[in-house]
């Protein structure tokens, strides 16, 4: 499973990057607006950072407008993937755009037929919102699931984009479930790797190593 990170936070871009492990970035427009960066000039700043894709979101709601800005958008560089919302507009820029050979996100997911219109119309990546089904007590995981169904039983190559997550076992859970991609906040990110047992161990291991009085530099 891909690791995206859910942010236009520069620095815990920069972050994580150099771990090794980041795959690429989406960001949407509440994103953008806490990092208080004009829009272009972040976007085109990390995708200098990852070479994997970078959701940027169009702000139209009509079809044109939105392709214009799509258009703009997919000129800033290579790994720009366009964020286009699940509407009839957003969907027809989806299939003139991933026509084109650009990459397409489309976003605002919370149905398995919403899903399969995106794949339909060609999108790249499709992202269901999972922690926004779970916070009106709806089944996040479960739309990952009828998705994955769907998208596996007439072969689409959309990938699932599992967003809207909140907790660790949020992605234990659609990598059981098997989606593509996980775009996860830096913090529940930076959180993956922890377990007491792990520090605990540690801890025990380099205190025997003193005693050794042992360097193994
Ligand atoms: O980027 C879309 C999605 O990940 C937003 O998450 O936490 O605002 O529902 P959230």
């Amino acid at each position: 499973m891909k690791f995206f990170v859910d942010t236009a936070d520069i620095a815990d871009i920069k972050d994580l990057a150099s771990t090794g492990m980041l795959d690429g970035v989406t960001t949407n427009p509440s994103l953008i607006a806490k990092s208080g960066r004009n829009f272009i000039e972040v976007v085109s700043e990390i995708c200098t950072i990852v070479e994997g894709p970078v959701s940027a979101e169009v702000t139209a709601l009509d079809h044109a407008t939105m392709l214009k800005e799509g258009h703009k958008l997919a000129q800033l560089a290579p790994n720009i993937a366009v964020k286009v919302p699940l509407t009839w507009d957003g969907l027809k820029t989806c299939k003139v755009l991933s026509d084109e050979g650009i990459m397409v996100n489309v976003t605002l997911c919370f149905s398995a037929n919403q899903a399969l219109l995106a794949a339909k119309a060609g999108a790249t990546f499709i992202s269901p919102f999972i922690g926004r089904l779970d916070d009106i007590n709806l089944d996040g995981l479960e739309l990952i699931e009828e998705i994955r169904t769907i998208y596996d039983n007439y072969g689409f190559d959309t990938e699932i984009l599992a967003a809207s997550i909140r907790t660790a076992n949020h992605v234990k859970d659609v990598a059981l479930i098997g989606a593509d991609v996980a775009t996860v906040p830096p913090a529940v990110l930076r959180g993956l790797i922890a377990h007491p047992l792990t520090d605990k161990g540690l801890e025990q291991f380099l205190a025997d190593w003193q005693k050794t009085g042992q360097k193994i530099l």
